[in-house]
């Protein structure tokens, strides 16, 4: 990240221990969206991590929601969420994935994502990149080319970089 962006938006990351499940420690971004100049700041800088020519984001539920509306309107760019199970009410693609506690499945809209369009995939943290992994064969299966992965913070050492080889991914910080 540039200089001093991270200093002053990690400390609003906060580790909560044991959530949701013993020995996964979660990280609640909730500190920074409720920080006017750190949301700010942030959303800024995730949107200059996308690719020029970045059609669509695809932001995954639940905080690259928000994230993810945020970095596409500064960008320029569409959204496309990025369901859990059973929340889509139209016809979906589903992609199934193995999380750091327990397994899930996300869903796309089957017509989301124009034939040719670059897709951003973005979330907040980015851990065994299960989760984003997934995504990405979303949006490549509704017809779109995956552009790059973009997160807020990236967790070393859980094999999110592995998971996503060959493909562009852009993380703001660093846990
Ligand atoms: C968190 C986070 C990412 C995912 C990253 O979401 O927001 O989506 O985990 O983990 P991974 O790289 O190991 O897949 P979570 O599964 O906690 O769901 P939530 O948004 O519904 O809380």
């Amino acid at each position: 990240a540039a200089g001093g962006t991270a200093d002053r938006l990690l400390p609003l990351l906060t580790a909560v221990p044991d959530h949701p499940v013993p020995g996964v420690v979660f990280r609640d971004i909730t500190p920074l969206l409720g920080d006017p100049g750190a949301l700010r700041e942030a959303v800024g800088a995730l949107a200059g991590l996308l690719p020029a020519g970045t059609d669509l984001v695809a932001g995954v539920e639940a905080r690259g929601f928000v994230l993810g509306a945020a970095v596409a309107v500064a960008a320029g760019a569409g959204f496309v969420p990025v369901r859990k199970s059973g929340r889509l009410p139209r016809e979906v693609l589903v992609e199934s994935y193995e999380l750091e506690y327990g397994s899930a499945a996300v869903e796309v809209h089957a017509d989301a994502v124009p034939a040719g369009s670059r897709v951003v995939v973005l979330d907040d943290v980015l851990a065994t990149g299960g989760t984003a992994s997934a995504a990405c064969r979303l949006v490549e299966r509704a017809g779109g080319e995956v552009a790059a992965v973009v997160v807020l913070a990236e967790i070393g050492g859980l094999g999110g970089r592995d998971a996503l080889a060959g493909r562009r991914v852009e993380a703001l910080l660093t846990l």
